[in-house]
Formats: structure tokens, sequence, C-alpha cells
């Protein structure tokens, strides 16, 4: 976005930390410095406001194409990408695997350089193979943005939630946050584990045993360290603390995030039953009473009410999961903005 097309003095940080911008594709954030997230997090103040206009649209990508491709289903990414390439000017064009050449057996390779082709600058796609965006973005010249990859990587969530917990808490350095849930199979626990872990909290993840990465199980099956306890170092992956007691996990927590529980993904005889899951690992305002006064309750959704999450605690005053989805479409605008840009 140049500056002439940010019309609001407010806007100013946002253009100087714009021209630090190096990436040309948003894969994950797992090698983002703190810089780099500062900038996301600035320019979507920026978007922010565009948002919170008359008539919420900049001409800054106009002229741009951006093609959404969706093999997984999806509302909240495919939809709140849609309205931030509309919302900067761009023409915004959605494929899902169903109803493409994709089901005449086109393979991914085909897909992508037909979508270059006919004039994609930014591709933004969802995938079930762990790993797809990066083959992607070696065969294309036009930027690529990962909007969820199997078990591995969903950068544009990990960044709407930051942007989430930063609108409250302010810093987020020092904070304690939990993610709960089915750690395993989540490629949104991944990115958050990173960006929040970069942006120096404290990071816990609460799970059974059978739902924790290899890397992060805990010693004991019955629990693992506890809070005070022995952090684990992951291969590849930053320091986090593992506690399989949900109760104890949330003492003092300033945010608790808990995950759905993903039943498609997972090969059977991984939990006894989804109604002991619920008992052990439902997040719920008898729990939410043991973390800090006014602690943040989040879900990435989509959500099984009844099951990781109580129907009252999505509508109690600590839940922010709308305004999470929200600020999706800002922290998307802001990532499109950055990568049309062009970076190296
Ligand atoms: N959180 C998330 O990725 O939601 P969708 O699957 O609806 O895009």
């Amino acid at each position: 976005m140049t500056q002439e097309k940010l019309a609001s003095p407010a806007d100013q940080p946002a253009v100087d930390r714009a021209a630090t911008w190096t990436r040309r594709h948003l894969l994950d954030v797992d090698d983002f410095t703190t810089a780099e997230l500062d900038t996301v997090m600035d320019t979507t103040d920026a978007m922010k406001e565009v948002m919170g206009r008359d008539v919420p649209r900049v001409p800054a990508l106009r002229g741009k194409t951006i093609v959404t491709l969706f093999y997984e289903a999806s509302t909240r990414t495919r939809a709140s990408f849609e309205l931030a390439g509309k919302a900067l000017g761009a023409d915004v064009i959605n494929i899902s695997a169903g109803g493409s050449s994709i089901e005449k057996g086109e393979s991914l390779i085909d897909t992508v350089r037909t979508l270059q082709a006919v004039g994609a600058d930014l591709l933004v796609m969802r995938h079930s193979a762990s790993g797809a965006p990066y083959l992607v973005a070696r065969h294309l010249k036009a930027a690529v943005i990962n909007a969820g990859d199997g078990w591995h990587a969903h950068p544009t969530q990990a960044l709407l939630d930051l942007y989430t917990i930063r609108a409250h808490l302010g810093e987020v350095r020092g904070r304690r946050i939990v993610i709960v849930g089915d750690i395993a199979h989540s490629r949104v626990a991944r990115s958050n584990i990173w960006a929040l872990s970069t942006m120096g909290a404290e990071v816990i993840v609460c799970a059974p045993p059978t739902l924790l990465p290899a890397g992060l199980r805990p010693s004991s099956a019955d629990h693992g360290p506890g809070p005070e306890g022995d952090a684990t170092e992951p291969l590849a992956m930053p320091p986090v603390h593992v506690d399989a007691n949900l109760d104890r996990a949330v003492e003092g927590a300033d945010v608790v995030m808990t995950l759905r529980l993903q039943k498609e993904r997972m090969q059977g005889g991984l939990l006894p039953s989804v109604r002991e899951y619920a008992t052990l690992y439902q997040l719920n305002e008898e729990r939410m009473s043991r973390a800090r006064t006014g602690a943040l309750v989040m879900h990435p959704g989509p959500m099984n009410e009844g099951i990781e999450i109580s129907p009252a605690l999505v509508s109690s005053l600590q839940s922010v999961i709308e305004e999470q989805v929200t600020n999706g479409v800002a922290v998307r605008m802001a990532v499109l903005y950055l990568l049309a840009r062009g970076g190296k």
C-alpha cells in the first residue's frame, strides 16, 4: 500500500513498518521474528481503522487478482480472505476442489499453474496434505498464503489469535496461555505455539497423552509436569509446558484457548469415549474460575459445543470467540497487503 492510498495519519507507523517487509510467501510463522509479528500487528491496526470507515474500502490492491483454492472445507478463513481482498480493491476468485477440474484428476501443480496463467497474483490455499503450500511456492511466481495444511500450520489463525490477545491484554510477554484439546491433530495449536512463544508468552499445552504430538508427550500417563514442572523441548518446537490435568493447567491463566476435537482426523482408539473426554477436558465456567479474573476464552472454530467447550462459556463475557473471527478479516487484509508488496 503506498502512502497516498492510506489516508489516515494514524496509518503512518504501519506504512513505515511495511517498508521493512521482505517475505514473498506466508507458509508458517515458525521462522517469524518478533519484528515481523509486530509488523503484521501494526498493519492490522491500520486495516481495523479502514474497516471502521463508512465505506470500508481502500484501493491498495486494485489491479491485483487473489485466488482462494480450498481442498478442504472452510467457513471463516475462506470468507475472511475474500472480504479482505475485496476491501483492498482486488479481484477475488474462489475455487473449491469440488466442481473444479481437480475432480477430473488435474494435479495440484497443474491446477496452481493454471490459476497463475489466468492472472493470480496471490494464491490462498488450504490442503489436507502437510507441506502442500511449500511445494506450490516452489513452482509459482505468485505469492502463496497457507490457509491451513494438514496437521502442520495455520499461520493466519495464529496471527489473528495473537492480535486478539494483544488487543485485550496489551503485552503478550510473560502471559500464561493454555492451549487445551486435540493438540496432535491441530495446525492451529502448532502455529500458535510458535507465534506466542516468539512473543514471549508462557505456553502450556493440555491434552490426554494420546492427543499430544510425540515430542510433547508428558512423562506420566496420569498427569504431566505441573505448571512449575519441566519444560519439554520437542524436536523443532519451542519449549512449552505440558500438563494433562486441565484444572491444574488453567490455574492463573491469562488466556485459555480450547481446540476442536477433530474426529475426522483421528484413527480409532485415541480416546475411550467422547463423553469421558468432555468430562476431563471440557472448558466450562467452573474450570475458568481457576484462571485469572477476566481471563480470555478463545476457540478458533468450528466448535463442538458441549464437547470441548460448554455453551454457557461460549456466550460468556470472557469469550472473545466472535472477535477472533472479526479480527480475521483485518489480519488477512494486512497479510495480503504486505505480501502484495512483493518480497524475496
Ligand atoms: N478456524 C478455521 O480455520 O475455521 P474454518 O475452517 O471455518 O476456516
